[in-house]
């Protein structure tokens, strides 16, 4: 772990800072069933929730809620104010920016052609600020999710998505342009689909 974990991290809960100076931090919350590597580096006031596992060189942001049986792979970059929910495994060439949801089971690729013998090929995948991904969504690697883009459901996402777009489908293709809420304020602009 960096600095950035206070050695009394609780097995209790996050819990308010106790001496209200605008100083002190909030305290990282680690389930005694996780497991943080000591070379993984996680910012204050995140909660890291039953049975999850932190590789080395991993680098979690401020406030982000990691929940049950998720996990984050050597070297992955996550920044503030994100929610991971259970079941979700991150892998090294990723990269999340802050605000981010990560909805249940989200799958994540790192290597295009995959085989069991040989090296593994690590294509990098970026996530910007603000974007959404529906639960049980696979993610292609070598793509790159726009600012406050959201992925539907269940969506396979194999091309980039633009910026406050809506996909849905495999392969996902757009729909919508959404606002910061998600709702919609026009239909999916033709020249951002990919196909
Ligand atoms: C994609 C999503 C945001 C669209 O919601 P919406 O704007 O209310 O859209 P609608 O329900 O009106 O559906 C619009 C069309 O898209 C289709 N659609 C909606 N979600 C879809 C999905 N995930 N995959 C494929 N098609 C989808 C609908 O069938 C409908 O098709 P039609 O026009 O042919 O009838 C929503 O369906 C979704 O998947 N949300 C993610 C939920 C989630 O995973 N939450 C995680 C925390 S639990």
């Amino acid at each position: 772990m960096s600095d950035d974990k206070p050695s009394d991290a609780r097995a209790d809960g996050p819990s308010p800072d106790p001496s209200g100076s605008p100083s002190s931090e909030p305290e990282v919350f680690i389930h005694p069933t996780s497991e943080v590597s000591d070379e993984a580096s996680v910012g204050a006031g995140t909660a890291i929730w039953n049975w999850s596992r932190i590789r080395e060189g991993a680098v979690v942001g401020r406030n982000v809620n990691i929940g049950q049986q998720v996990y984050i792979d050597s070297n992955v970059r996550i920044g503030d104010d994100c929610k991971i929910q259970n079941s979700v495994n991150l892998y090294d060439g990723l990269t999340v920016g802050d605000r981010v949801f990560i909805g249940p089971a989200v799958t994540f690729t790192n290597d295009l052609h995959p085989r069991a013998t040989g090296d593994w090929d690590i294509t990098p995948t970026t996530v910007h600020d603000g974007a959404s991904i529906g639960a049980n969504a696979t993610i292609v690697c070598g793509v790159t999710l726009a600012a406050g883009c959201m992925i539907g459901a269940g969506s396979v996402v194999t091309k980039d998505v633009a910026p406050n777009t809506l996909v849905v489908g495999n392969p996902a293709r757009p729909i919508a342009i959404i606002d910061e809420h998600g709702n919609r304020t026009a239909a999916a602009d033709p020249a951002q689909d990919p196909s």
